[in-house]
């Protein structure tokens, strides 16, 4: 754990290893064997060619930087090559979860797969709903070539007949952008019948969305592109089995499947050379709040959270000191304060160390002005409003939460509340049908494990101007004797 010496001397010495030395060490105990790269990320290294618009998004433009090229020869080198690839290269999803794609992409080729005469679906996830998060978006608008790409290698690698884009619907210009690239390649040959001149068909449409949160979840997805209600399914039947139309289908976020066709021309290693084990290859990391230069940026895994933020957010506003907290992989994963923050790498294994995660990557940061109780009482509410309310400890849980956090914001709980949460939260976890439930209850579980004497305070504060702590439900100390109806026992 984070607070033992022996995880703290690990952290500091895996975090001077990278920075220092730029020798790669694995996110377990022992060390793996030395890989010797560059400090940071270079230029030529990255795969975002065009992340901030500095060519067109045009089919000539990305070709002119590398997209489409020898497209044709990758793809006739057959499914399990090309998934063989990508499991070498530790690519591991982009949307969240942090799942090794190689292998989830395997499970579409499944055995006599190829007697089904069903269609298979390869379904990309661009609903980036998650608070922090603005990559996919940013691939969409500026380089949607590489998107088009990822789509037909990652397709051929699941044997898949179609691609569906989901796209949240508020990104119009994006989902114009994106429509425009289709065609183009649809025009050039790159798709559609005898794609690339390889013999094999593949289409790709693009779906816009309604803009609900719920919906990036990958089975919310599957029936809200079927027409449905965006409510999501339990699993299994997992969607490689009977996803989109009853099909084998796989969802996969816009970041992990544009990158698959530079790993596949650059080849495994060359991504596996970046981050550490198991934490491999480059990662586009969204950084928000209060910093001097907010950005998205292509930046090697596993760097020093730190260095990320000195080096392309221009630092935290007033200093490094100045910082409080920081919500590291989106509105979902646990905030960290300041003294983890010094020393945390920014990749799926040390956040999770540090009782955190990586997420979408969406770095948000907080300076010392913040009011984090108000900060995480708002992440309550948004939660409160996106449940699809399937689920009773969702739907009845994300209102509990909300109402209580609002009392906590203006310091009317009582402090018997503070556990009482926490509780709460254990319950919800793990026990719904998607994992909503957890997106609400860690945001809480992280304010109450390192800013409980803020509540506490906060709560002090309040019976101090008050006359007395709140009663249950956020009454006043006294509302009984101005004959308000209080729960009996107070
Ligand atoms: C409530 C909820 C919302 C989600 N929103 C998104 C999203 O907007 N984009 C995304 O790629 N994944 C989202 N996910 C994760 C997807 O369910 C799925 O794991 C992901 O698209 C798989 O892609 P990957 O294997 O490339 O990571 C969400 C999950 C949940 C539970
Ligand atoms: S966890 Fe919440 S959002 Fe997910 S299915 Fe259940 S009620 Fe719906």
């Amino acid at each position: 754990m984070l607070t033992t010496p022996a995880t703290r001397a690990l952290r500091a010495s895996a975090t001077s290893n990278l920075s220092k030395n730029a020798v790669r060490s694995m996110a377990t105990v022992q060390d793996a064997p030395p890989v010797q790269r560059q400090r940071g990320l270079q230029d030529q290294d990255r795969i975002f060619q065009n992340l901030y618009g500095h060519h067109g998004a045009d089919l000539k433009s990305a070709m002119k930087y590398g997209d489409w090229y020898k497209t044709k020869e990758m793809i006739l080198k057959g499914h399990d090559w090309l998934i063989s690839e990508i499991k070498a290269s530790g690519l591991r999803g982009r949307g969240g979860a942090g799942f090794p794609s190689g292998m989830k992409w395997s499970f579409m080729n499944f055995k006599d797969w190829d007697k089904d005469t069903k269609p298979r679906y390869l379904v990309v996830n661009a609903d980036e709903g998650e608070p922090g998060t603005c990559k996919d978006r940013e691939i969409m608008r500026k380089d949607p070539h590489k998107l088009v790409e990822g789509c037909l290698v990652a397709g051929r690698a699941m044997n898949c007949s179609a691609a569906y884009i989901y796209i949240r619907g508020e990104f119009y210009h994006e989902a114009t952008v994106l429509q425009r690239a289709i065609q183009e390649a649809y025009k050039a040959g790159l798709i559609g019948k005898n794609a690339c001149g390889s013999g094999y068909d593949f289409d790709i449409f693009v779906h816009r969305g309604m803009g609900a949160y719920v919906c990036g979840e990958e089975t919310s997805l599957i029936e809200s592109l079927e027409g449905k209600p965006g409510k999501p399914r339990l699993k299994p039947p997992f969607p490689a089995a009977v996803g989109l139309f009853g099909c084998p289908s796989t969802v996969a976020n816009v970041e992990t499947i544009a990158v698959a066709p530079t790993i596949i021309r650059r080849g495994a290693n060359w991504f596996n050379s970046f981050g550490r084990e198991r934490n491999a290859g480059t990662k586009l990391f969204c950084i928000s709040g209060h910093v001097n230069n907010p950005c998205t940026v292509e930046e090697e895994m596993s760097i020093p959270l730190k260095e990320l933020i000195d080096k392309h957010a221009g630092g935290v506003i007033g200093g490094w000191d100045n910082l409080k907290a920081i919500i590291p992989g989106g509105s979902s994963t646990p905030i960290l304060p300041k003294k983890i923050c010094d020393e945390q790498l920014m990749d799926f294994d040390a956040l999770k160390d540090s009782q955190s995660g990586l997420g979408t990557a969406a770095v948000i940061v907080m300076d010392q002005s913040t009011d984090v109780v108000r900060a995480i009482s708002r992440l309550s509410k948004f939660y409160h409003h996106e449940s699809c309310g399937q689920c009773t400890p969702c739907r009845e849980g994300s209102k509990w939460t909300d109402q209580i956090m609002k009392r906590f914001e203006a310091g009317t709980a009582r402090a018997r509340e503070i556990d009482m949460m926490q509780e709460l939260t254990k319950q919800v976890e793990g026990h719904t049908i998607c994992a909503l439930g957890e997106a609400f209850a860690w945001p809480i579980q992280g304010l109450i494990r390192h800013f409980r004497p803020e509540l506490e305070a906060r709560i002090q504060s309040h019976a101090k101007k008050a006359g007395g702590e709140a009663l249950a439900g956020g009454w006043q100390h006294d509302a009984g004797k101005h004959g308000m109806l209080i729960s009996p026992g107070q």
